[in-house]
Parts: structure tokens; C-alpha cells; sequence
């Protein structure tokens, strides 16, 4: 089993995205680098336009749809959940109308969750009590099968202070649920555009890289908001033999290599 794990396309009407990201040029080349990896099926965790606008999700639709495995997609801080639905809908988003975007389906053994955590009154998410708890009753039906929930926005606080303030709102709601259902292999975000990996609630949290546009990070937070133009990258989770999910970053950068050891 293969998953991979893409987020944060930013994805534009036409041109670069800011002006200076080729963000749908980058969609396409892990497109296509994934078409030859096959992974089983490939999730991506929001942000899939800059401005919300159907055009731009169209455009990221028709780029995705090039994939030739399943992909399941949830919202970010920058989609409208309307404009998803009508550019994606059905096997993108297997969503019913639950006042939310979330869903969840079984895939080569495992339950894979796609947790709807946008809000349209807060950039840094929301967990709200109805979320909560249609994510508590889908854990609670299948306790037994490993899990992987995938959402936009990382729960736990990253150390990079345009996410962190304001936090996740309702993030004790999810941390409540979380902690009490140990099949969580992974909780898969997307959102602060660096890969980071924390332990929270005794489960392990991924953010994947953005397609193309990597935030600064700055822990001493003087400089200021902002992003380098980098290669597109993504996460790749194996299950290996031993039944272990096993998480690599996958970056298409143009180093020099590969080489033989010999
Ligand atoms: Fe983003």
C-alpha cells in the first residue's frame, strides 16, 4: 500500500500563482511523477486554489484528473467548500451533505478520514461539535482498522506564527476524540507550507511541503511573512512488509545524481 500525500497547490486561473510561483506547472510535474511512482491513491489536504474562485478549481481539477489512481480531496483556508464540491464532487469528495465536507472510506486496509476543517470566519481552521463528533462515531465503528485522517489544518501548534495565532479553534474538541482511539497511524495536514512531524495526543502528525511555495521559517519571528520559490515536493507513506506505514518526502528538484555507491 502507497499513499501519497500532496497539499497546498494554490493553483491559479492562468500564470503564476503571486506572480512568481508556477504552481500548476508544479501540480503537473508530480502528476506526472506520480502516474510513475503508482502510489495506491493520493490525498490532498487543501489549498487547492489561491482565491477560492471556480475557475482556479477547475483548473486544478482538470490537472488532477491526469492521475491515474483514486484521489480524495479536503478543503483549505483558500477553497470555497461549494466550488470544491461542483469541480470535484462525487470520487473526489465522497461527501453527503452533513453541513461539512468530511468523509471516510476504506482503501487497502486502512480507513482513510478526510476531515473537513475549514471555516470561512477562521483562516486557522475550525473543529466544531458536530465535527467532533461524526469524527468520534466513524472511529468508533471501525476501532480495529488502522486510520489516517487528512485535514488542512495542523492541530497541534507548529512553532511558525501565522498558523499558530490564532490556534486551531476547537483543536480540544479533536484532541478529546484523537486520544481516545489508538488506530491513528497518522494525521495528515497541509497548511504551513514545511513538512513538520509532531507527536500529539500520542498520535503522529504529518504537514506536507506545498507544491512550490515554501514559508520562511523563522523562529526568532522578526523577519516577517514570506515564501521561497522551491521545488515541488510531497509525502509518500509505505506500508512496508512488517505492517509499518513508513513516511518519505519525495522532492523533484533537479540535484545531481543519483550515483552508484560502488
Ligand atoms: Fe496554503
Amino acid at each position: 500500500m502507497r499513499i501519497a500525500h500532496i497539499s497546498d497547490l494554490h493553483i491559479v486561473a492562468d500564470g503564476a500563482t503571486l506572480g512568481v510561483a508556477p504552481m500548476a506547472q508544479n501540480l503537473a510535474r508530480v502528476v506526472t511523477d506520480l502516474n510513475s511512482v503508482k502510489p495506491d491513491l493520493v490525498l490532498v489536504s487543501g489549498d487547492i486554489a489561491n482565491t477560492a474562485q471556480l475557475a482556479e478549481t477547475r483548473r486544478a481539477a482538470y490537472i488532477l484528473n491526469q492521475l491515474q489512481m483514486p484521489y480524495y480531496v479536503t478543503p483549505g483556508n483558500h477553497d470555497d467548500r461549494g466550488v470544491l464540491w461542483e469541480a470535484f464532487g462525487g470520487q473526489a469528495v465522497p461527501a453527503r451533505e452533513i453541513g461539512h465536507l468530511s468523509y471516510a472510506l476504506n482503501a487497502g486496509g486502512y480507513r482513510i478520514i478526510g476531515l473537513d476543517s475549514s471555516d470561512p470566519e477562521h483562516r486557522n481552521g475550525m473543529i466544531c461539535d458536530s465535527r467532533a463528533a461524526w469524527l468520534e462515531a466513524q472511529l468508533a465503528e471501525f476501532g480495529e482498522t488502522p486510520t489516517l485522517i487528512f485535514m488542512h489544518h495542523p492541530p497541534v501548534k507548529c512553532g511558525v506564527e501565522e498558523t499558530d495565532n490564532p490556534p486551531l479553534k476547537g483543536a480540544e474538541l479533536l484532541a478529546r476524540v484523537v486520544s481516545r482511539h489508538s488506530q491513528i497511524e497518522r494525521i495528515l495536514c497541509g497548511h504551513i507550507h514545511l513538512p513538520v512531524q509532531a507527536l500529539w495526543q500520542g498520535r503522529q502528525v504529518c504537514t506536507a511541503p506545498s507544491l512550490g511555495m515554501r514559508l520562511r521559517f523563522d523562529p526568532n519571528e522578526n523577519k516577517g511573512s514570506a515564501f521561497f520559490v522551491t521545488p515541488p515536493a510531497y509525502l509518500l507513506h509505505l506500508h512496508n512488509a512488517d505492517g509499518e506505514l513508513v513516511s518519505h518526502q519525495i522532492t523533484l528538484d533537479e540535484a545531481a545524481g543519483p550515483f552508484g555507491f560502488g
